[in-house]
């Protein structure tokens, strides 16, 4: 863009006003502020039309410079506003076009929201089912005494069911809990009965390969009442089950053994993959390997050895206890293949269940 030159003849008067003309032309053809700001340089600036008017003002007779001197100024502030008129037309078409291509009807950008990791989620829906049948939630260091995490749990130093949880040894009696079954011990040492309690936290065992990690979720439940007989124990695992695994599951108690209960018992539910059948569309259940049967959680009624140590007196109170992994219920409830995916923290998997 360049500003017309006015004519170099006629007298300085004149030459103001041709001047005044040709800015007005060449604004209405700029369409951006650029162009006006290179009109303004060329005009009004430094060494602009302007000053090359005024410089021949010296040049003039003396007695016509009061009154050209007067006119200049009135034009230099004629041009001016004439620029920012035009820059203000131009910012409200701006304005104007943007709006034109507004689309009100666009969806809005969503925010990226964090959620809830599925071991967390497993966890609160666990503790829910508890507490909604009037377990109160309990919660207890993950760096633990040796009495709490087996003596007191009838596991004496030279019991070999310690063998199975071999853990990371801080001094010769500070571990990493092995289990949340010393929040049995240290709830009773702290309440008495009658109490119901849901224990959740991260354990650690000396263990690392395809199904075990050095560190996993456990919840451990326990309840102690006159008269708590192997029915209630029954009675509230299968409401859990029915809860987190859905009404249609069936749940089954084999006898085993664990050294704070007695007796003991393995809970295994239904295959939700197969219904229990073990084979799907005639091929071998890949989940429950063919068996029909899920292997969740340990549990029994508390050995009245651990009441001693409790100072609970075994003849007046009975009660029942039990344990499960979390990540177990978890892998099992979302049909999770691989345990390690919990902990590699790929957002692509875990933002799959918030
Ligand atoms: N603490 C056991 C473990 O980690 C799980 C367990 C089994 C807890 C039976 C219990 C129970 O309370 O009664 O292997």
């Amino acid at each position: 863009m360049t500003a017309a030159h006015p004519a170099g003849s006629g007298t300085l008067a004149e030459q103001l006003d041709e001047l005044g003309q040709a800015l007005e032309q060449g604004l209405a053809s700029a369409h951006t502020a650029a162009e006006v700001e290179a009109i303004r340089v060329a005009y009004l600036g430094r060494k602009g039309l302007l000053a090359g008017l005024m410089s021949s003002l010296a040049k003039t007779p003396p007695e016509q410079r009061p009154a050209l001197g007067q006119k200049a100024n009135q034009v230099k502030a004629l041009l001016q506003e004439q620029m920012e008129t035009r820059l203000r037309e131009l910012e409200r078409r701006k304005e104007h076009e943007l709006l034109a291509r507004f689309d009100p009807s666009l969806p809005g950008r969503t925010q990226w929201l964090g959620s809830l990791h599925p071991v967390t989620l497993v966890t609160e829906e666990i503790c829910q089912a508890f507490v909604a049948l009037g377990f109160e939630v309990v919660e207890g260091p993950e760096l633990e005494t040796d009495f709490y995490n087996f003596e007191a749990l009838n596991l004496p130093p030279d019991h070999p069911a310690r063998d199975m949880q071999d853990t990371f040894y801080i001094g010769e009696s500070t571990l990493l809990r092995t289990h949340t079954s010393p929040l049995q011990v240290r709830t009773m040492e702290r309440m008495a009965p009658p109490v119901a309690a849901i224990a959740p936290g991260k354990v650690y065992r000396r263990d690392s390969d395809l199904t075990h990690t050095p560190m996993f979720h456990q919840i451990e439940g326990f309840l102690v009442d006159t008269d708590v007989s192997m029915a209630d124990l029954r009675g509230t695992l299968t409401a859990f089950v029915h809860k987190i695994f859905g009404p249609d599951t069936i749940v089954r108690f084999r006898p085993s053994f664990f050294p704070f209960t007695e007796p003991s018992a393995e809970v295994d539910i239904s295959c939700m993959l197969c219904g229990g059948r073990g084979t799907c569309a005639g091929k071998s259940c890949r989940v429950c390997k063919q068996t029909g049967w899920l292997e969740i959680l340990g549990c029994g009624m508390i050995d009245p050895a651990v009441f001693a140590a409790v100072g609970y007196d075994p003849e007046v109170y009975t009660g029942f206890a039990f344990g499960l992994g979390v990540e177990r219920v978890a892998m099992l409830k979302y049909g999770i293949g691989d345990l390690r995916m919990f902990f590699e923290n790929d957002i692509r998997f875990v933002s799959q269940f918030g």
